[in-house]
């Protein structure tokens, strides 16, 4: 028996140096940890029980059969987080480069379909240079698996990815199915096909930063929504994430006892919006007075900056909060915004989560560029993306809800519960100044200054919403946190469904 068991112990030893020593060190050597230290880092201490550690490929061209790492690439298993369980995959990129092999595959797809069971998170810890090239289309039959047991699980158990090393391929494909995508600035990479077969095809040189940094999709592309300094902090942050969240569609996302007062007034918001209509001010400084104890989790915070998401609680429970950010384009919705705010919405309204929307908006971004890039689209995407919604929306107008953006920022005509406004919100068509130049073109300038004056007091305010009901009531700015903490109290038993269909045909 002893034997047996001293074996045991060989065999996960070996299991447990993946690649080996050298390929370990090369590794540390770029500032990457390794895929049982990630693991580690991510779950509470000592909660990981980890399946397959023996599982081996099963190929044999390439002289592959002399080249067997038990576990094969990848460190599966499940653990908690704060005590709540989650499922977990985690790419060895010292094992062939962390590549995909038939039963690297099946590895996978076992805690993929055992997380839809259970109705438990799932994160995949990525690594990785796609297919394994010595299986062919092997290792392209296992994506797929996991592709469809990605689609499968969306909307039923959160999905999370974080990329932490090259990745190409099949695994950034995963990755896109999934709720969220995190990078690791500087050692992260992702792209459909690296900078030599770019090279082969488009004779373009190309580093691998310019192709798929963080700064490529954590900023432009909006493919990852967000970056963090590195393997620490990102399994520190997505273990913060995921106490914002509900373990599946089935569960209600967790309440946690606040110790943040919830009739708690804060009389600088009174003096938050300057006098001056043009002026900006931070939207992010109302959100953090507001919520519980100012803990708000950004997503995408370095993309499409006019617009604002992220995770929050209010009286411990959790909630989606969606603003326009004045300081950056004025909080225009633009094509970017529209499409970064749209997901996050279903994301909230597949997961029970209530949103919070806080607006100010000017209208959608006028223009060739956002008109030929297909902002009627993509701003549909938002608009649909509200008007489906039936978990509990509260909307505060903090001053301009323009046109088409007041119609689309969860207003009360797409079904918003409690839509508030600030005494200083201006709610109209468009500005006063482009407003009159429009219908009193004629006139001259002289005639224009008092005419606008005019359309202001008729328009530029709250009351005349308010006076047909689109308004529920106008709110002191310092009684902001209470009215929300009240209503969502209120909105508990909320029930609101959308008549059956098979599925909805967003906007795509
Ligand atoms: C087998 C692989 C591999 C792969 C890397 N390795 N990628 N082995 N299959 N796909 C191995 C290398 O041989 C090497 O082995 C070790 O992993 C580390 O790789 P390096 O190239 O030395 O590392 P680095 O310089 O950091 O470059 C990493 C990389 C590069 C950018 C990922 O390896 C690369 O470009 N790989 C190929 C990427 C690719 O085109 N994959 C196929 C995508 S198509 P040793 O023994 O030296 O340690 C795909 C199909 C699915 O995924 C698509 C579905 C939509």
């Amino acid at each position: 028996m002893k034997q047996i068991l001293k074996q045991l112990e060989t065999m996960r030893e070996t299991a447990r140096q993946g690649g080996g020593a050298r390929r370990i060190e090369a590794q540390h050597a770029k500032g990457k940890l390794t895929a049982r230290e990630r693991v580690d880092l991510l779950l509470d201490e000592g909660s990981f029980e980890e399946f397959d550690m023996f599982v081996e490929h099963r190929a044999t061209d390439f002289g592959m059969a002399e080249q067997k790492v038990p576990g094969d690439g990848v460190v599966t298993g499940w653990g908690t987080i704060n005590g709540r369980t989650v499922f977990v995959f985690s790419k060895d990129f010292t094992v062939f480069g962390g590549s995909l092999s038939s039963a690297h595959a099946q590895k996978i797809l076992k805690v993929q379909r055992q997380a839809l069971k259970m109705g438990a998170p799932i994160i995949g810890l990525f690594d990785a240079g796609g297919a394994r090239i010595q299986e062919g289309v092997d290792s392209l039959a296992g994506y797929a698996d996991i592709f469809l047991e990605n689609t499968l699980a969306s909307g039923v158990i959160p999905q999370i990815a974080v990329i932490m090393g090259p990745c190409a391929g099949g695994d950034v494909y995963s990755p896109a199915i999934m709720d969220f995508i995190f990078m690791v600035k500087d050692t992260s990479y992702m792209y459909v096909t690296g900078p030599d077969v770019v090279k082969t095809v488009t004779h373009e040189d190309v580093t691998h930063e310019d192709l798929g940094g963080y700064r490529v999709h954590a900023m432009k592309s909006g493919v990852a929504d967000g970056a963090f300094e590195n393997d620490l902090e990102a399994m520190t942050q997505v273990r913060r994430l995921v106490d914002f969240l509900p373990t599946s569609n089935r569960e209600r996302p967790p309440v946690r006892v606040s110790f943040d007062e919830a009739e708690r007034e804060e009389p600088s918001l009174d003096t938050l919006v300057p006098a001056n209509p043009n002026k900006p001010y931070d939207m992010k400084e109302l959100i953090l007075k507001v919520v519980d104890e100012a803990d708000f989790f950004e997503i995408s915070p370095d993309f499409a900056k006019n617009i604002i998401c992220g995770f929050a609680r209010m009286d411990g429970q959790p909630v989606g909060i969606v603003a326009n950010q004045p300081q950056v384009l004025a909080g225009v919705l633009d094509i970017d915004a529209s499409r970064k705010a749209a997901r996050f919405v279903r994301f909230c309204d597949a997961f029970e989560i209530p949103l919070v929307t806080f607006v100010d908006v000017p209208g959608f971004m006028p223009g060739t560029r956002q008109e030929q890039g297909g902002l009627i689209r993509h701003g549909a995407k938002l608009l649909f993306a509200y008007a489906e919604a039936t978990v509990p929306k509260i909307t505060i107008i903090t001053r301009k809800a323009y046109g088409g953006a007041y119609d689309v920022m969860s207003s009360k005509h797409i079904r918003g519960d409690l839509n508030y406004a600030w005494p200083t919100a201006e709610i109209a068509v468009m500005g006063s100044k482009g407003a009159v130049e429009i219908i009193f073109r004629n006139q001259t300038p002289e005639e224009l200054v008092a005419r606008e004056a005019e359309y202001k007091e008729r328009f530029a305010n709250p009351f005349v919403a308010a006076a047909r009901g689109y308004i529920d009531d106008v709110i002191m700015p310092h009684g902001t946190r209470r009215r929300i903490v009240r209503g969502l109290r209120s909105l508990k038993g909320k029930t609101l469904s959308n008549p059956w269909k098979k599925h909805d045909n967003i906007p795509l």
